[in-house]
């Protein structure tokens, strides 16, 4: 992937569908792609991301994958059909899952980067500690990342803190897709490892996924604007 201004993802992380479209038409075309999550394809499932697909919008499937290799790659056989250009799953699955689906992937969805995600970015040292990683987390993300990459996945998610990291370390063709995007004066929520948008696009990113600073603005489409500012402002 060349170093240019990242696309801005849409994290459709909403109630319902109405809402869906009620934000979609706020933002009008100025977005190209959104992210359909667990919230939302649980909910609304296929029929939406055929929706979105049709109404020309790239839709990122955030499912997080993470099973048995076998139950995996079933599950990418589930999602053949599906208008998606990319598609989440946890790099802490393992080697082989990640090789199978990798494989699946390459076969049978020309059309689909799979992405590894490393560490969430919600989650700190503390947190690592908590399940018994005693790695630093610049390390796991590192360990995770290298690992999808060298099984044949074409992407990897991790928090802006790791990009520079991970952009001298993965091969220059890795998508390197990352939430945990708050510019600055907005609410950080849960989010642990963040960056502002321009931060972001001058440390590697390819694509910035984006939820609640656009989704909870008074004006969401004045928030995507001033998003999009910065980062046409902001130099390599
Ligand atoms: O609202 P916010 O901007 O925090 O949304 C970030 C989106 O990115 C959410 O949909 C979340 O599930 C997703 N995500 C994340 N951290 C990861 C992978 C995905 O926050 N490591």
């Amino acid at each position: 992937m060349s170093a240019l201004t990242p696309e801005i993802i849409l994290a459709l992380d909403l109630e319902d569908r109405e809402q869906i479209h009620q934000v979609l038409e706020k933002t009008g075309d100025r977005l190209s792609w959104v992210k359909v999550g667990l919230q939302s394809y649980l909910r609304d499932g296929p029929s939406l991301v055929r929706e979105l697909a049709s109404s020309g919008k790239k839709v990122f499937l955030d499912l997080k994958l993470h099973d048995i290799p076998n139950t995996m790659t079933k599950a990418l056989e589930s999602l053949v059909d599906l208008p998606v250009g990319l598609i989440t799953l946890h790099a802490c699955a393992g080697p082989e899952a990640l090789e199978k689906c990798a494989g699946f992937a390459n076969k049978h969805m020309p059309n689909v980067t799979l992405l590894g995600v490393t560490v969430l970015t919600s989650t700190n040292q503390e947190g690592l500690n908590a399940i018994g990683v005693n790695n630093p987390v610049d390390d796991q993300v590192l360990r995770l990342a290298s690992l999808a990459v060298n099984q044949g996945i074409g992407g990897i998610v991790c928090s802006p803190l790791e990009l520079p990291l991970l952009r001298k370390s993965l091969p220059a063709s890795t998508a390197l897709v990352t939430p945990g995007i708050r510019p600055l004066n907005s609410a950080v929520g849960d989010q642990k490892r963040i960056m502002t948008p321009g931060q972001a696009k001058q440390a590697g990113a390819n694509f910035l996924v984006i939820g609640r600073p656009i989704l909870a603005a008074v004006n969401p489409r004045d928030a995507l604007d001033s998003i999009l500012q910065e980062l046409n402002s902001t130099n390599l």
